[in-house]
C-alpha cells in the first residue's frame, strides 16, 4: 500500500483562522461575522468564542516546531479577510498580510509547503452588513480580495484554496442558521449558495490575472459524502440517495465543472419558487478551469425513501453495530474511497487533495501525562488505507490533511470537540502531541 504514495505526496495537518489564532483585537484586524455570532448569547456551547483560541496567533513559531517534529510536509491554515482588509473592501491592512507573511515565511524554512485557504467562514462584519452572502457584490469584494493576496504572497506560497465548504456556509449559515450570520431563510440559503459559487468562480480568474506567469494551484474545498440508499434493492430508496447526491454534492460540484446546476434540483427548488437569482452571463462566470479539487470528508449518508415517487421525501438513517464519532458521525472509511472514485469518473478533476479527515474523540489526559487516543488512530489509519485503494483505483490523489493539527474552536460547539492530533489545555496553551500524533509521524516517516 505505501508505494501507492508518490514521494511528493503531501502530507498536512490543517486548521483554520477563527479556530485557532485567537488575538481578534490585534494587528488592526476587523471583525468578522463569527466574532459578532459568538458573542451573541445562546449561539455557541457555553458562550465559546475564538477571541483566545489556542493563541496560534503568538505561538506560530512553536506550532510549526511541533509540525516539524511529526514531520508533515504541508500545512493548510485560512487567511482572515478581516486581517487583510478589515472592512472586506477598502484598504490592504499591512499588519494582517505581516502576519501571514511570517506564517509563510517560517514554515518554507522548515521546508512545510504551505497551502492557503481564503475563506474560511469569517466574512467581514462590514460585508454581512451590506447583505453578506446573500449580495452578490460579495463575490466581487472576494475576487478583489483574492487577487490581492495572491499579489502580496503568491511569491512563496504556491497552493491556494479559494472556498471552505460552501455548503456549509450556504445551509448552516442561512438555512438551519447554526452557524454565522445565523440566518433561517431557505431562499437566502440558495442565494447564498450561488453567490458563493460565482464569487470561487471570479476569484480564480482574478488570481490568474494578476500572477501573469501562473505560476500557482488554485482549487476549492468541498465537503462531500457519499450517499447510499438503506436498501440497495429498493428503487425509491436508490432514486432518493440520487435526490440527496445531487443536493448535497452535485450542487456544488456542477458549478465548479459544468456551469450549471444539477436538473432534477433546480426543478425541485423551482416547483417552490426557490431559485437562486440568475443573471443572463452567470453561467459564462462559472466554472474556470481549476488545478485541483479539495475534498472534506468525514462520514457517509445513507438515505430511506419515505414517499415512493417523490425521492426528496427521504430520510437519513444510522446504520446500527458502526462506531460514531463525538459529533455523532459514522466511521464509515469505505465513503472516502467511494466519493473519490465518483468524483474522478464524473468530474476528472486533475488532481484532488483530501484537504480534511479526522474525527472527534473525548480525549483525556492520562495519569502519565499522555493522550491515548487510540480511537482516533484507528479512525486515521483505516481512511489512509481507503485512500490508497482510491489510488489504486486510478484517482489522482496528491495530498492528505489531517483535520486538526491542534484541537480548537469547534464553531457552534465551542471547545466541547477535540478533534486534534495535538492536545490543546486551553487553561494553559500547554500542547501535548496524542498518540494519533504520533502514530501520523511514524506513518510518514515509514514512506520515506
Ligand atoms: C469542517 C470544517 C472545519 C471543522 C471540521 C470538523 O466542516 O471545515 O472547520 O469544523 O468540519
Amino acid at each position: 500500500m505505501k508505494s501507492l504514495f508518490s514521494r511528493n505526496f503531501l502530507w498536512g495537518v490543517a486548521t483554520a483562522a477563527y479556530q485557532v489564532e485567537g488575538a481578534v483585537r490585534e494587528g488592526n484586524r476587523g471583525l468578522s461575522i463569527w466574532d459578532t455570532f459568538s458573542h451573541t448569547p445562546g449561539r455557541t456551547y457555553m458562550g465559546h468564542t475564538g477571541d483566545v483560541a489556542c493563541n496560534h496567533y503568538h505561538l506560530y513559531l512553536h506550532d510549526i516546531a511541533l509540525m516539524s517534529q511529526i514531520g508533515v510536509n504541508a500545512y493548510r491554515f485560512s487567511i482572515a479577510w478581516p486581517r487583510i482588509i478589515p472592512d472586506g473592501s477598502g484598504p490592504t491592512n499591512p499588519a494582517g498580510v505581516d502576519w501571514y507573511s511570517r506564517l509563510v515565511d517560517a514554515l518554507l524554512e522548515v521546508g512545510i509547503t504551505p497551502v492557503a485557504t481564503l475563506y474560511h467562514w469569517d466574512l467581514p462584519q462590514t460585508l454581512e452588513e451590506r447583505g453578506g452572502w446573500r449580495n452578490r457584490e460579495t463575490a466581487d469584494y472576494f475576487a478583489d480580495y483574492a487577487a490581492r493576496v495572491v499579489d502580496l504572497l503568491g511569491d512563496r506560497v504556491y497552493l491556494w484554496i479559494t472556498l471552505n465548504e460552501p455548503q456549509v456556509v450556504a445551509e448552516a449559515g442561512h438555512l438551519s442558521g447554526i452557524h454565522a450570520p445565523g440566518i433561517r431563510d431557505r431562499q437566502a440559503a440558495i442565494t447564498a449558495s450561488h453567490v458563493l459559487n460565482l464569487a470561487h468562480a471570479k476569484a480564480v480568474t482574478a488570481m490568474r490575472a494578476i500572477n501573469r506567469n501562473n505560476n500557482f494551484k488554485v482549487g476549492i474545498t468541498l465537503n462531500l459524502s457519499k450517499v447510499y440508499p438503506a436498501d440497495p434493492t429498493n428503487p425509491d430508496d436508490v432514486l432518493s440517495a440520487e435526490f440527496v447526491d445531487a443536493r448535497s454534492n452535485g450542487w456544488y460540484l456542477e458549478p465548479v465543472f459544468n456551469k450549471r446546476y444539477p436538473e432534477q434540483v433546480l426543478e425541485r427548488y423551482a416547483s417552490n419558487f426557490l431559485l437562486p437569482r440568475l443573471d443572463t452571463g452567470d453561467f459564462d462566470i462559472l466554472s474556470p478551469p481549476i488545478d485541483f479539487l479539495g475534498i472534506n470528508n468525514y462520514t457517509r449518508i445513507v438515505v430511506r425513501a419515505v414517499k415512493p415517487g417523490e425521492p426528496w421525501k427521504c430520510e437519513t438513517v444510522r446504520p446500527t453495530g458502526s462506531t460514531y464519532t463525538e459529533m455523532g458521525w459514522e466511521v464509515a472509511p469505505d465513503g472516502l474511497r467511494d466519493i473519490l472514485l465518483q468524483v474522478h469518473e464524473k468530474y476528472h478533476p486533475r488532481e484532488i487533495m483530501v484537504t480534511e479527515n479526522g474525527a472527534a474523540f473525548d480525549d483525556r489526559i492520562d495519569n502519565d501525562g499522555k493522550v491515548n487516543d487510540d480511537k482516533r488512530v484507528e479512525y486515521l489509519r483505516s481512511y489512509i488505507a481507503s485512500a490508497a485503494e482510491a489510488i489504486k483505483a486510478g484517482v489522482p490523489l496528491t495530498g492528505y490533511f489531517v483535520w486538526s493539527f491542534l484541537d480548537n474552536f469547534e464553531w457552534q460547539h465551542g471547545y466541547s470537540k477535540r478533534f486534534g492530533i495535538v492536545y490543546v489545555d486551553y487553561r494553559t496553551q500547554r500542547r501535548i502531541i496524542k498518540k494519533s500524533g504520533y502514530w501520523y509521524q511514524k506513518w510518514i516517516a515509514s514512506l520515506k
